[in-house]
């Protein structure tokens, strides 16, 4: 598949970036093309370095999500609708994937909830009729992803309303053999999964754990 990662210069952007460019053909987005062209060299060193095959290449978002069969928005909730706003004349029928959590943090995390519910409802609203989002990987930490470390093993709860949409994201986290999909429902229960992020920081944050993520047992 052809996958645009926006926002691939940032964290969690690498982690999808790095696992999915095997198989898949990954270009990452960014506002400044040299920065993804930059970054898109240091990733396929780290590939290079793990013996991994495969060419990770940098655009800018609007060239990376042209022509894309699926589009993941790894930007920080409050930049995501600018984004869109770029991408949206070369929008189709490509599958939006948010990872996107509406976070602060005062003295805890805490859940932002949106006015349309979530994150990802926010943003299927701003997207072209006929598109579908599909809302994941939010409960994925990005470094324990980003490590490509073989022991690492997670859940990824992942929720939407068109099925063929969901499928395809549920099949792309088989691809990253660290995670296991876990389908939660209709697109109207994204806040359900999104909210766990700020818990799963709390609990790092009073308890002193690392990265932590989630596997249902
Ligand atoms: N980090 C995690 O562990 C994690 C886990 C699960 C979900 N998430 C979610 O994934 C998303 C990305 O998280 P992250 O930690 O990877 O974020 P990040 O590293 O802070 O930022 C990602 C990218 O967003 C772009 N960006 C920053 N400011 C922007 C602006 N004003 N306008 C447009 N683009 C801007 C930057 O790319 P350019 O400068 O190249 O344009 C940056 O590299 C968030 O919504 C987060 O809630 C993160």
């Amino acid at each position: 598949m052809k996958i645009a990662v926006l926002g691939g210069t940032g964290e969690i952007g690498e982690g999808f970036a790095l696992h999915w460019a095997e198989k898949h053909q990954i270009r990452i987005g960014s506002r400044k093309s040299e920065k993804a062209e930059v970054t898109s060299e240091r990733f396929n060193e780290t590939l290079a370095n793990y013996g991994c095959k495969g060419e990770i290449k940098g655009f800018d978002n609007k060239t990376a999500a042209e022509g894309a069969d699926v589009i993941i928005l790894t930007i920080p909730y409050e930049h995501v609708s600018g984004v869109i706003d770029v991408v949206r004349p070369v929008l189709s029928d490509q599958i939006i994937v948010s990872p996107v959590v509406p976070m602060t943090r005062g003295e805890y995390f805490e859940y932002n909830t949106p006015a349309h519910g979530s994150a990802a409802q926010e943003i299927q609203a701003m997207l072209p009729e006929g598109m579908n989002v599909v809302a994941a990987f939010h409960t994925v930490a990005s470094r324990r992803l980003c490590s490509l470390d073989p022991a690492f093993q997670c859940d990824v709860m992942i929720c939407g309303d068109e099925r063929r949409s969901k499928d395809v994201i549920i099949d792309l986290t088989h691809d990253i053999e660290c995670l296991r999909p876990l389908d939660v429902g209709p697109l109207a229960l994204a806040s359900t999964i999104e909210s766990l992020t700020p818990l799963l920081l709390n609990i790092a944050m009073l308890n002193h754990l690392k990265d932590p993520s989630i596997k249902v047992l």
